[in-house]
């Protein structure tokens, strides 16, 4: 797939993003994928502009100058532990401890969050299921009384009917729910999301959105289709005409292969040879702590093989002013190190191109 065809059939409802996440972090998140080469990802949006990745763009200009005060997009793993056995997932290698985070370290967090940039997107999730964590529902309304309104949860779905789960998650106000679909037959969902039972997450999901719905609530449900090519592709269209007719919003994503930990995964990008001549917008948009605190180099350094520093004993914003500014300076010159030397991610991105003058000055000066 390549990243036109990925992104057309979704259909991201700019009114439900704005409405549950309020004005200026839906603007921030428009600039963000403005300025990060993103697509255009919500259907009939009165704020899509051209994407002009060049010397005079001065919007792109001031996100990145924005950013390099402090991370925009911030994941925080509470767990690395799951109840799935999903078959592309980075946790089939991963070879790092196992654990959740302590509270403490996760309030510390939240606290600095709240008060330099509650506005962030704050994704709780990592290379694990958020909803096994016992403190998760605590964990979310303590970040919304802290006033963080961009929060995100990801989950594969198997506990949403466990106990009114899923009205326990829509009762904490949570800005987004995402959940993995990835299939339409029980087969096919069973082959991929190894353990899980298809009917029980469709049966999850539809009472979630009664819910939400009859309760007037909020928060937006955005469903994921991973497309895993030759196993889950032929069902996509059954997924999006069910999607469709329940007005669910979906959005598709391409395979990766963690930063090469899972090079056996089959991607059509990971064929193409490239010359590589753009920074990686993972490095802008994915500031993601491990369970331990450890600050991992992006999203897809599932071992957190090349770390930034470890904010149990530095402020977020030291790591993101320090070792991790060190490395976006290095992708700005156009040096690509450690985990990026192999990593195929920033085939998806369509930054402004290495040493351009829409960087700030202190990631291009020497
Ligand atoms: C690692 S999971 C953790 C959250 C949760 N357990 C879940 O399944 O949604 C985060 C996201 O990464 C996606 N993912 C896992 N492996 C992937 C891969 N190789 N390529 C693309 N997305 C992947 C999952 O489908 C999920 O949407």
């Amino acid at each position: 797939m390549t990243k036109d065809t990925i992104h057309i059939p979704s259909n991201r409802k700019w009114q439900r993003h704005f409405k549950a996440k309020g004005f200026i972090p839906f603007m921030h998140d428009r600039l963000q994928s403005y300025a990060l080469g993103g697509m255009n990802q919500y259907d009939e949006n009165p704020f899509n502009f051209a994407i002009r990745p060049n010397e005079e763009n001065l919007l792109a200009q001031y996100f990145f100058e924005f950013v390099e005060e402090f991370p925009y997009d911030i994941t925080i793993e509470v767990t690395n532990n799951c109840n799935l056995n999903c078959v592309f997932c980075a946790r089939q290698k991963m070879s790092r401890e196992k654990g959740f985070m302590s509270m403490d370290l996760y309030k510390n967090i939240i606290d600095e969050i709240a008060s330099k940039r509650p506005f962030s997107y704050v994704h709780l999730y990592g290379i694990g299921e958020p909803t096994i964590d016992p403190d998760i529902i605590e964990r979310i309304v303590y970040a919304i009384q802290k006033g963080v309104t961009n929060l995100i949860i990801f989950t594969n779905g198997k506990n949403l009917l466990e106990n009114d789960f899923y009205k326990k998650l829509a009762d904490t106000g949570i800005g987004t729910i995402g959940i993995d679909v990835d299939a339409f037959t029980s087969d096919t969902y069973g082959r991929i999301r190894v353990g899980g039972s298809f009917d029980r997450l469709i049966a999850g999901i539809t009472a979630l959105n009664e819910y939400i719905t009859e309760n007037k609530l909020n928060t937006r449900v955005e469903l994921a289709y991973q497309v895993y090519d030759a196993v889950n592709q032929a069902e996509f269209s059954q997924f999006q005409e069910w999607a469709l007719e329940h007005d669910y919003e979906y959005k598709i994503v391409a395979m990766h292969q963690w930063a090469g930990l899972r090079e056996d995964i089959e991607c059509q990008d990971s064929h193409r040879s490239h010359e590589r001549q753009t920074p990686c917008s993972a490095l802008w948009s994915s500031f993601m702590i491990l369970w331990n605190g450890d600050v991992a180099v992006c999203f897809q350094d599932a071992n957190g093989c090349e770390l930034m520093g470890n904010v149990a004993n530095d402020a977020i914003e030291t790591v993101w002013r320090g070792k991790a500014k060190e490395k976006r300076k290095a992708h700005v010159k156009g040096t690509f190190t450690g985990l990026c030397k192999n990593c195929k991610e920033y085939l998806y991105n369509n930054l402004p191109p290495c040493n351009s003058s829409v960087y700030p000055e202190d990631l291009t000066d020497d």
